[in-house]
């Protein structure tokens, strides 16, 4: 008996150290698996890409994603699938769709179709119908053209249990090899629902007054945008047009690989007008418009169904590049989301720009805040506050500053290291992961990489969310973005600023260690 007594005490006092630990040390979480982060979504294990199919019904965000649940490869594509109530904590559900007979299941998107317009629930039931592209793996093998289709499934379950469509697929291939990712909405003033998808180098649009039978109206891209590789993953919405104020501002946004600007996989924009059928594109620049200008983040694109009331639009991309996205140095899992974002236009000399920022709920993660306090910087000043998980907003007066580079570097003991900062005499933002740690499985990952800035105040301001294997600079408000990931042999724990060639006056400084959030596995 008395042997009994102590052995569950022993059980009891190992696992109340473990919880500690568990809930005490952020970098002891990351350790666990080396390079999971920590409060970035991540598949359970094996592979995933695109984000697909969100959608928000009844308090929950949808996230459905491209997901190989057998290796850390890419391969036969089926829909992973997971929600939350607030886009920071999240619980894993079973995979919502399986390969079949038709192919595999490429991206695509899910709405509620509230008015039953489908016939596949009913009013006071809407089906959650999930739209996305089957790829037929024996097409490819026999050489033909039309391997990809777009199919339809629904749930009448809050998207627990899910129904491929018996007719599938609701539109055929008509000859062209790349020709996939639909996007559907609600188009109210032709009240008809719209798909755009990638094919080659186009956006295609279609309508239809049920999600079953399409119709082809027209096609974007011809003069348009970047052609450096094929398009994929488009999207279509409206924002408040600043200039115009109750004006409502058509955004395309498609992804293209390779053509980016810094090499690989990126998502440009456009702005127009959008009458249910054509898209014109409006912005008299001719160059090209990037949602980030970062390596690593893919195939964004937001969520349906929001609210009225909230009336954000919530974006959310892959971090990775197919240049590397199946060799990066992980073992039991393959790659991570961005943070979500909302999406926002900001009337600027240059015109209208698209301004992202991590959304709101980020504030939950926040832990104690440290202040920095206004200073001149040069050289080097560590801010270190031991933390490979955290946030942190900088602002530096330019008036009287003269350093040509600065920003802020993060390290570890070996001599790793990425640095995120500004260039003055290139005006250009740029994350330097040369030294970064791993990189020697593809000659495509190391490198500095630059985005413009895109405006002269005399105030700048630097936002970084950094995750053990990631840092996502919003700059200027989220005018400009740049995200990446890197795989330093051991977590970067030390955070300083730097200036190089001169000093730099930091007008304030926040910093905050985020925590881990809540995920429940299956
Ligand atoms: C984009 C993409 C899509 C396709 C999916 C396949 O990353 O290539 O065009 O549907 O990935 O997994």
């Amino acid at each position: 008996m008395k042997k009994f007594t102590f052995l569950i005490l022993m059980i009891v006092a190992a696992c109340s150290t473990e919880q500690k630990e568990m809930t005490n040390n952020v970098q002891s979480l990351s350790t666990v698996e080396q390079h999971r982060p920590v409060f970035h979504f991540t598949p359970p294990s094996m592979w995933m890409n695109d984000p697909n199919g969100m959608v928000f019904y009844e308090g929950e965000y949808h996230l459905f994603y491209q997901h190989f649940p057998d290796s850390t490869v890419w391969g036969p594509m089926h829909w992973g699938h997971a929600v939350s109530k607030d886009l920071v904590n999240w619980e894993h559900l079973p995979i919502a769709l399986y390969p079949d007979s038709l192919g595999y299941i490429f991206s695509g998107s899910a709405v509620v179709d509230w008015n039953n317009t489908s016939g596949l629930g009913d009013k006071a039931n809407p089906p959650m119908v999930a739209i996305f592209t089957y790829h037929d793996p024996l097409g490819v093998e026999k050489g033909t053209d039309t391997y990809q289709t777009q199919g339809i499934a629904f749930s009448l379950d809050k998207g627990r249990v899910w129904e491929k469509y018996a007719e599938n697929p609701v539109l055929e291939n008509p000859g062209i090899k790349d020709f996939r990712d639909p996007k559907v909405f609600w188009h109210e003033k032709t009240k008809k629902w719209v798909m755009i998808f990638a094919a080659q180098d186009r956006v295609k649009i279609y309508h239809s007054a049920n999600l079953k039978e399409w119709t082809f109206a027209s096609d974007f891209g011809e003069n348009s945008g970047n052609h450096g590789g094929v398009w994929e993953c488009p999207d279509l919405f409206v924002l408040d047009n600043p200039s115009q104020p109750n004006r409502k501002q058509w955004v395309m946004l498609v992804s293209i690989n390779p053509g980016g600007p810094n090499g690989g996989s990126a998502t440009q924009y456009f702005l127009g007008d959008f009458d249910g059928e054509v898209f014109t594109n409006v912005n008299p620049d001719s160059s090209t418009l990037w949602v980030d200008y970062g390596k690593d983040n893919y195939a964004g694109v937001t969520w349906s169904d929001i609210p009225k009331a909230d009336g954000r639009r919530i974006f959310i991309g892959w971090m990775s590049n197919w240049q590397y996205a199946n060799k990066v140095p992980t073992e039991k899992w393959r790659s991570a989301m961005i943070f979500p974002r909302t999406l926002s236009l900001s009337d600027t000399e240059l015109g209208l720009r698209l301004v992202s920022k991590p959304v709101a709920e980020i504030s939950k993660l926040r832990e104690k805040m440290t202040t920095l306090e206004a200073e001149t910087i040069n050289v080097s000043k560590d801010i270190s506050l031991k933390s490979s998980t955290f946030e942190v907003l900088l602002q530096f007066d330019l008036t009287n500053s003269n350093a040509a580079v600065f920003g802020v570097t993060l390290s570890n003991e070996l001599g790793e290291e990425v640095k995120v900062g500004y260039d003055t005499n290139n005006s250009e933002y740029f994350i330097n992961r040369i030294k970064s740690g791993k990189s020697d499985f593809s000659d495509s990952f190391s490198g500095k990489h630059v985005a413009p800035r895109l405006t002269d105040e005399a105030t700048m301001k630097m936002r970084l969310l950094v995750d053990v294997a990631s840092v996502e600079l919003f700059a200027d408000d989220g005018l400009t973005v740049l995200t990446e990931v890197f795989f330093p042999n051991k977590d970067y724990d030390k955070v300083s600023l730097y200036t190089k060639d001169g000093s730099v006056n930091l007008k304030e400084g926040k910093f905050y260690p985020l925590k881990k959030p809540q995920v429940s596995e299956l």
